[in-house]
């Protein structure tokens, strides 16, 4: 292994760097840059395109293909307009926006209230990491926790501000949100002042209308969630398919929200993709499902390569209109911990609405309790943007060399890296180009490879480390003679010399899905 110093840095300045890596890189662009740009909305470039479908595939390999009980569906982004009326959508999604009447910036009023939480919990962890300092190994952070004074003055504060927010939340209670907003005397970044406009509710739906003739046509909406498309194809799969319950459906896709307050890159935007699977379950059984569901999504997440300190449960202070449990599984971003997946105990609300709307049964009839019900539904329900940038961000990597320079590098997982071997003639010239490009053929039908013959070795070295590329395979003049190449590690940066007849071997044991489980 080559020493290295890691150099990278935190917090705002890391998230920084990320973004401008991800256009310098081809990851991610932002949409219509040439027009400056379409506000919360993104474009992926050409190996952002090969990551997230690597982690598509993943997910879908995971949650449909190995599970026997659960199926995939693609239904279709427009769908009749009341199934937004029967899901609640129309009348019930919405979020609590506040505006500045000095910046004129516009806010959601939760997000502002959890941001002032986040402040205070972000000193409790500065005590705490100190504490930790001082004290060393045998640091019982629990018993740190539960007994300094200051910290458990500051949790107290939290706790007060959770519950009078959740109570005002609960009773809808929008005049007291204001209140809570005013009490914490949270100012707008902007302006810096507290002139705030009254708490109102905004609809996130985006909606358009179908059809040639205005008079004529409907109005329908964007999806805000995929889930909704399993459901009213509920009884068609479990017909078609004989599905036996518990079972589950589950589909990815585009989804579309008008975020009020659209920022943090790819983390909140407003046309975005989902994987969601809706799990069928008898009625009374959901919670022994949703404990279930909660946790194999953190496994699922925890082997990735993450470090356990990354994800953590968050228990929601205000349940959806449709659910009687509910948590997300939040990752710490360079911004904080937020969420990255939902996991919800849906109850029968979905599918007793849609009955109720269309006039259509969608119950289940049970053989083994010979009777017939409407399934309780446990949800799961992931962002694959923002599993993007969870898995970005913990690979996105500067460091320094022991010769002095430094170099950028994504250590991706090998199985989700767009390239996973770049085949590089040492010169242009010699019959080296004709010998790597020949191995290249071979290799371009197992993985998505790339050929490189432009400047130094050691300036391409570095364009596939800022790639994420796991496997150079440099062809030399031995090559010629032997059929050997040499093969560089990404992480390590060290060379062995093998066989070129050997090089697939290498890396399909490497990005192997089996080993990932
Ligand atoms: N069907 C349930 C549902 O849609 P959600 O918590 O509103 O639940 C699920 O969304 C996941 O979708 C979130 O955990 C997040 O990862 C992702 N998501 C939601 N809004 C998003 C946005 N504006 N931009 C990117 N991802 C978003």
């Amino acid at each position: 292994m080559i020493n290295t110093t890691d150099t990278t840095p935190k917090g705002d300045e890391l998230f920084k760097n990320i973004i401008s890596h991800c256009k310098e890189y081809g990851y991610i662009f932002p949409s219509s840059e040439i027009y400056d740009g379409l506000s919360a909305v993104y474009d992926y470039g050409q190996y952002g395109a090969e990551l997230k479908k690597n982690i598509r595939d993943y997910w879908w390999k995971s949650m449909v293909q190995r599970h026997e009980n659960i199926v995939g569906i693609d239904s279709a982004i427009f769908m009749h307009p009341t199934v937004w009326k029967a899901s609640g959508h129309v009348d019930a999604f919405s979020d609590p926006l506040i505006d500045n009447k000095d910046s004129k910036k516009r806010y959601r009023a939760d997000v502002l209230i959890e941001d002032a939480m986040a402040k205070i919990d972000a000193k409790i962890q500065k005590e705490v990491d100190k504490a930790k300092g001082r004290f060393g190994e045998s640091f019982d952070e629990q018993q740190y926790r539960n007994t300094n004074p200051r910290v458990m003055e500051y949790q107290t504060k939290i706790d007060a501000i959770e519950a009078r927010f959740k109570a005002a939340l609960e009773a809808n209670d929008l005049a007291e949100v204001k209140q809570i907003i005013v009490d914490l005397e949270i100012v707008c970044p902007v302006s810096g002042s507290r002139n705030w406009t009254d708490v109102r509710q905004f609809n996130l739906m985006f909606s358009t209308r179908m059809g040639s003739v205005s008079d004529d046509s409907d109005l329908i909406y964007l999806r805000p969630e995929t889930a909704q498309g399993i459901f009213v194809n509920f009884l068609n799969v479990q017909k078609s398919g004989r599905m036996k319950i518990p079972f589950g459906i589950a589909q990815t896709g585009k989804a579309f929200r008008n975020e009020i307050v659209a920022r943090q890159f790819i983390f909140r935007m407003r046309e975005f993709e989902q994987m969601e699977m809706q799990y069928f379950v008898r009625p009374g059984e959901e919670m022994q499902w949703y404990n279930y569901w909660k946790e194999e999504r953190m496994k699922w997440h925890r082997t990735l390569g993450f470090a356990d300190s990354k994800h953590r449960f968050h228990d929601h202070l205000k349940l959806a209109h449709y659910a009687n449990a509910a948590c997300d599984i939040e990752y710490e971003f360079p911004f904080g911990f937020k969420e990255l997946e939902g996991i919800h105990s849906r109850t029968d609300f979905d599918l007793k609405k849609h009955e109720e709307f269309s006039g259509k049964k969608l119950q289940y009839f049970d053989p083994e309790l010979n009777e017939n019900y409407t399934p309780y539904v446990v949800e799961t329900s992931i962002g694959l943007d923002r599993m993007f940038l969870a898995i970005l961000s913990n690979a996105y990597h500067e460091e320094k060399l022991e010769d002095g320079s430094d170099r950028v590098v994504l250590r991706l997982p090998d199985f989700l890296a767009p390239i996973k071997a770049t085949v590089m003639p040492l010169v242009k010239k010699e019959g080296l180009p004709e010998k790597a490009r020949e191995i290249m053929d071979v290799l371009t039908w197992d993985f998505n490879c790339q050929y490189d013959e432009k400047d130094s070795i050691g300036k391409r070295y570095r364009r596939q480390d800022a790639i994420g590329t796991p496997f150079c395979i440099t062809v030399d003049h031995q090559t010629l003679e032997d059929n050997t190449v040499t093969i560089r590690y990404r992480d390590t940066m060290l060379q062995d010399r093998i066989s070129a007849d050997k090089i697939s071997g290498i890396i399909t044991e490497k990005v192997k899905l089996k080993k990932q489980e």
